[in-house]
């Protein structure tokens, strides 16, 4: 099912962060779906080239890039290389992130700043990277935040906090960065099937709270009643990429089957 035009993102390159499995594979796929070229940007180059080879077989729009979020001048690589490839850059996905499961009395300072620096420095490090190489011509930005930054799950608060620090940094580049054309939103997903999901089951598991199959069988959101799917969110993420989001600036816009209210 198509949603937005085949050619909604024609002659558009997007960097997507964390793309080599989950929902940057999601978004990698709408995006080629709209008709754009993509650079999928992971610390697993390996996975991440199998996955562009899934999605794009004859690998003429898609580009597998090794760097680390936590990375700025790898990102800049990146970057540059996204550009010598297709000779533009004019959108970019701030994606990867980690979760680390356990009270919250338990969180470690080190603990709290990789959770941090992935996840909410890795998208400004993201952002800066991409207004670097939009060179004053503009671009969109969309950061992946969570459903946990606004709600606070018990057992990650270092999670919600780093992504509830997405939220109000989308606010911040939004402002900051519209002069120059660029359009900054983020996204909060929840209850998506992927290995970071299933690997919050496992944990569950380990810690007695039941099965693995079954804890990850009940997360879904109870308006849908089924896991949503990396590419559900990809094509709303698309769609904020696209000319047609130029009105929507600055949100946080839930994508977690109704779940979260607010
Ligand atoms: N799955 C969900 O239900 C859900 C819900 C809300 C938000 N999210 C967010 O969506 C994003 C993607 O989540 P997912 O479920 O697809 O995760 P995932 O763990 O399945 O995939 C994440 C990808 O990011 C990459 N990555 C991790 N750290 C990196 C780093 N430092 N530099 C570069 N790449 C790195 C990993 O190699 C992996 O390919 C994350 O920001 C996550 O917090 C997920």
């Amino acid at each position: 099912m198509a949603v937005l035009a085949s050619d909604a993102l024609a002659g558009r390159t997007i960097a997507v962060t964390g793309a080599a499995r989950g929902i940057g594979a999601g978004i990698v796929e709408a995006i080629l779906d709209a008709g754009g070229n993509a650079a999928l940007i992971d610390l697993d180059q390996t996975v991440a080239a199998e996955t562009a080879g899934r999605l794009d077989a004859d690998g003429s729009r898609t580009l597998a890039v090794g760097a680390d979020v936590t990375d700025a001048a790898a990102l800049t690589d990146a970057a540059a290389s996204t550009m010598r490839r297709f000779g533009s850059l004019s959108g970019w996905v701030n994606n990867a992130g980690i979760v680390r499961m356990g009270p919250a009395e338990a969180i470690t300072a080190d603990g709290w700043d990789l959770e941090f620096r992935v996840n909410a420095g890795g998208v400004l490090l993201g952002a800066q990277a991409a207004r670097q190489a939009f060179a004053g011509r503009g671009g969109a930005i969309v950061n992946i935040a969570s459903n946990a930054g606004k709600v606070g799950f018990p057992n990650m608060a270092a999670y919600n906090a780093s992504k509830a620090a997405v939220i109000n940094l989308t606010r911040s580049l939004a402002k900051e960065w519209a002069g120059e054309a660029i359009n900054v939103n983020a996204v909060c997903p929840g209850s998506v099937a992927t290995p970071m999901l299933r690997a919050v089951a496992d944990t569950l598991e380990r810690e007695g709270k039941g099965d693995a199959a079954t804890l990850f069988a009940a997360m879904v959101p109870a308006q849908l009643g089924r896991h949503i799917t990396p590419l559900e969110i990809g094509r709303v993420v698309a769609f904020l990429l696209s000319d047609a989001a130029v009105i929507i600036r600055g949100q946080a816009i839930n994508l977690d089957g109704g779940e979260t209210p607010y």
